[in-house]
């Protein structure tokens, strides 16, 4: 097999997928997406184009369709596929468990059987450390225990782990990764990709953004009573585009190997909500005046990744510090201050 390979992404189209899809045509690779668009939008699709200089052949599928995907892998022959695809809101996920549980598993097991069928011997797939809940112990290493989680959601991404790592084991040909992200935010250093979430945003930091355009009126801090060292929940935070890089050092580790491993996607450094807020404000250049509220729900007060596996393994470590990922997220959002296309 050649260095250059070309690869399917599922859920190409959005956050995280369509950072990778750039990073992958910028490194010379070959880019094929597969996207069902509900919760993105095909107007990335020229940005990608732009930004990575060559269109890439899209599809808009159901990786749940067992016909769509045996059609697509028809017409296209990839050598890799990273799996991106999938519903991620938390508290939908508690409201709509069995939506969740069906969509994001039969996904995952849907792709691995049409790889199979069509000789498709290498997946990268998008997990969490939400597979690990709440630890005694920080940093968190990948042999620690992992499927206490504290949502359906994070339960999607534990089983389909277990799902893909038990094909690899029965497979003689099968050659896995899983990739735990942190807490990814950030965007493109060009502006014209990045994170647009349906709705009110969920988490931090398309939050904040939205707040510091006058999109979000109120800037609510969940919590401020935690075991932290200013009260408020401390999340290691990557670049997207350092973590789209580690995508490709996760293929390039795959390719040719069987069997599967597993690597934590973070900085190694925490930081605490209101550390945030303050490194926006400087990137955005405006004061952010936050109101403290109660503690969301299952959150836990600290989270952060042990990235010396990746390092070791990989050859990857994050490059980009709080700073660009504010400063970035921020020439994002004020270009595009609705998003793409709207
Ligand atoms: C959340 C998900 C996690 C998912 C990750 C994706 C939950 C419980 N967990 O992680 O499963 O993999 O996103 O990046 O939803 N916060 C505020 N005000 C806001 C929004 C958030 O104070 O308006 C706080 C939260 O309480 C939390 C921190 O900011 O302490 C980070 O929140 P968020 O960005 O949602 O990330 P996680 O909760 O770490």
């Amino acid at each position: 097999m050649s260095n250059k390979l070309r690869v399917l992404l599922t859920g190409g189209c959005g956050y995280i997928g369509s950072h990778t899809a750039v990073e992958l045509m910028r490194a010379g690779h070959e880019v094929v997406i597969a996207d069902n668009l509900v919760n993105s939008s095909a107007a990335v699709l020229p940005r990608i184009e732009e930004l990575g200089g060559k269109k890439p052949a899209f599809y808009n599928v159901d990786v749940c369709d067992k016909a769509a995907l045996d059609d697509l892998f028809n017409r296209e022959s990839v050598d890799a596929v990273i799996h991106f695809a999938g519903l991620k809101c938390v508290p939908e996920s508690v409201e709509k468990s069995t939506l969740y549980y069906r969509n994001n598993l039969t996904s995952t097991i849907n792709l691995l059987e049409r790889m199979a069928d069509h000789g498709v011997n290498y997946i990268v797939f998008s997990s969490s450390a939400t597979v690990y809940g709440e630890q005694d112990t920080m940093p968190l290493r990948e042999d620690m225990p992992t499927g206490a989680c504290t949502n359906p959601y994070g339960m999607t991404k534990h089983m389909s782990e277990i799902i893909i790592r038990d094909a690899a084991k029965a497979s003689d040909s099968l050659g896995a990764v899983l990739l735990r992200y942190f807490n990814p935010i950030g965007a493109d250093a060009s502006g014209r990709i990045g994170e647009d979430p349906q709705g009110i945003p969920n988490n931090l930091l398309p939050y904040v953004a939205q707040f510091a355009t006058g999109r979000r009126k109120r800037l609510f801090v969940n919590g401020n009573d935690y075991p932290t060292r200013d009260g408020t929940c401390i999340r290691d935070y990557i670049h997207v585009t350092d973590l789209a890089i580690a995508h490709i050092k996760a293929l390039e580790f795959i390719v040719g190997k069987q069997g599967h491993e597993v690597f934590n996607i973070g900085t190694g450094n925490g930081y605490s909500v209101l550390e945030v807020i303050e490194a926006f404000s400087k990137a955005c250049g405006k004061e952010l005046k936050y109101e403290f509220a109660p503690r969301r729900a299952g959150d836990i007060p600290t989270c952060y990744a042990d990235p010396s596996k990746a390092e070791r393994l990989l050859g990857w470590r994050a490059e980009r510090d709080l700073k660009r990922m504010c400063e970035d997220t921020w020439r994002w959002q004020s270009n595009n201050p609705m998003g793409y296309g709207k």
